[in-house]
């Protein structure tokens, strides 16, 4: 009988993390899981400025009738201008609403799959842990260039340069765009020229995916690397999320973009990706879209989103300090620095798969099995009991 013979689904490596940690009844339990930020109080607020465009929406909204397929067209419009900014490639980028990253990661791979049916994306090595999946569930090739080297816990660019010189016309590499998940260890901007000159000469396409904009060094720093790449490359795809810089996390809020040669030709992709929307989801949710469009285009509402982006990444950074700094003070030793060095909300810490069940079972401190810890989910009185869990192992 149909149906019958499945068997149940592996976890999900991140999802599973969060859920089990619901259950544990320690009260000093730590949630280090998945990828949310949160304030000193372990609360993940609605932001200010969210909730102001909602109390607008709530005003002005007139209707609930569908919007159409690529969604809310503004608000395509205004992510576009804050990931591309000046950047020349604006011009031929056309964007499609998507329900979250993950749902534009789907729609690319899905309209690159029907333009070369024998394409390899090449992921890094580590890379986020859905981004396999979900090219290998659209028929994709995936490979792995190196980049994390487990001993300096930087990216070994060398390495991945070396690796990628074999990629060609039917491949696609993709790039984190700023804040590196899992490993917290992003480009340079030196790397960013290296490989906007490789994908020029070896005719790869870049896929970019930008899932932590204004966690790194700032919303504009952030996409420094990118932009060089966009303006020079002569196709590109890339993704977007507003997930995390916007806290619309169960709002499913992301665009898929492609800026091809001509604005001709990205219009023309863009009714393939509108195509494998409509056999897919047909529709994004318009809420968490409507308010990032709310507030892109009130100047009132932009600089206080801007601010309380700004202030959750200082809160970041400063984590990241006080816990390298109590590991070093406990230690004795530098080992730990490279957390303080680390972009965006998470770092891997070399730690091995039984030392993530170790801490889990023995400590209460929830993470994924790679050794990926959300810095941007500690609370700073955690983190001498944290310090002292890793030193335990
Ligand atoms: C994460 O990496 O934890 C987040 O991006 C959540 C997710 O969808 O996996």
């Amino acid at each position: 009988m149909i149906l019958e013979n499945l068997k149940e689904a592996p976890k999900d490596p991140i999802l599973s993390v969060s859920a089990t940690c619901r259950l544990d009844e320690n009260p000093n339990k730590v949630d280090l899981g998945i990828g949310v930020y949160r304030d000193e109080r372990g609360i993940t607020p609605v932001m200010e400025a969210i909730k102001l465009a909602e109390a607008k929406l709530l005003q002005e909204q007139s209707t609930k009738a569908y919007v159409g397929l690529a969604g809310n067209e503004a608000f395509n419009t205004s992510m576009i201008e804050l990931m591309l900014g000046d950047s020349r490639s604006k011009e031929r980028a056309v964007g499609v609403q998507t329900p979250g990253a993950s749902g534009a990661l789907r729609m690319l791979a899905d309209v690159i799959k029907s333009s070369a049916p024998d394409a390899t994306v090449w992921l890094s090595d580590l890379s986020y842990a859905n981004h396999a999946p979900i090219m290998w569930t659209a028929g994709l090739k995936v490979r792995y260039y190196p980049y994390f080297d487990t001993t300096t816990k930087l990216v070994q660019t060398d390495a991945m340069m070396d690796s990628l010189k074999e990629a060609g016309t039917n491949d696609v590499v993709l790039l984190h765009g700023c804040c590196h998940n899992p490993t917290g260890a992003d480009l340079s901007f030196e790397a960013w020229k290296t490989i906007t000159d490789m994908a020029i000469q070896q005719g790869f396409l870049p896929f970019i995916d930008i899932a932590y904009q204004g966690f790194g060094d700032g919303m504009e720093e952030d996409v420094k690397g990118f932009r060089y790449l966009a303006d020079r490359v002569e196709s590109y795809v890339l993704t977007g999320s507003c997930s995390k810089n916007f806290g619309l996390y169960r709002e499913r809020t992301g665009i898929a973009v492609v800026a091809a040669k001509t604005i001709e030709q990205s219009n023309r992709i863009k009714t393939r990706i509108l195509e494998a929307a409509r056999s897919t989801y047909t529709m994004p949710p318009d809420h968490g879209a409507e308010l990032v469009n709310i507030i892109l285009n009130n100047p009132l509402l932009k600089s206080n989103w801007l601010n309380e982006v700004e202030t959750m990444r200082l809160r970041v950074e400063g984590l990241r300090s006080k816990l390298a700094s109590a590991l070093r003070d406990k230690s004795g030793t530098s080992h730990y620095d490279f957390i303080a060095q680390h972009k965006g909300m998470f770092s891997v810490l070399g730690l091995s798969v039984e030392d993530a069940h170790i801490l889990r079972e023995k400590q209460s401190i929830y993470l994924v099995d790679s050794g990926r810890i959300n810095i941007a989910g500690m609370q700073e009185s955690q983190i001498d009991y944290i310090a002292e869990s890793l030193l335990s192992l």
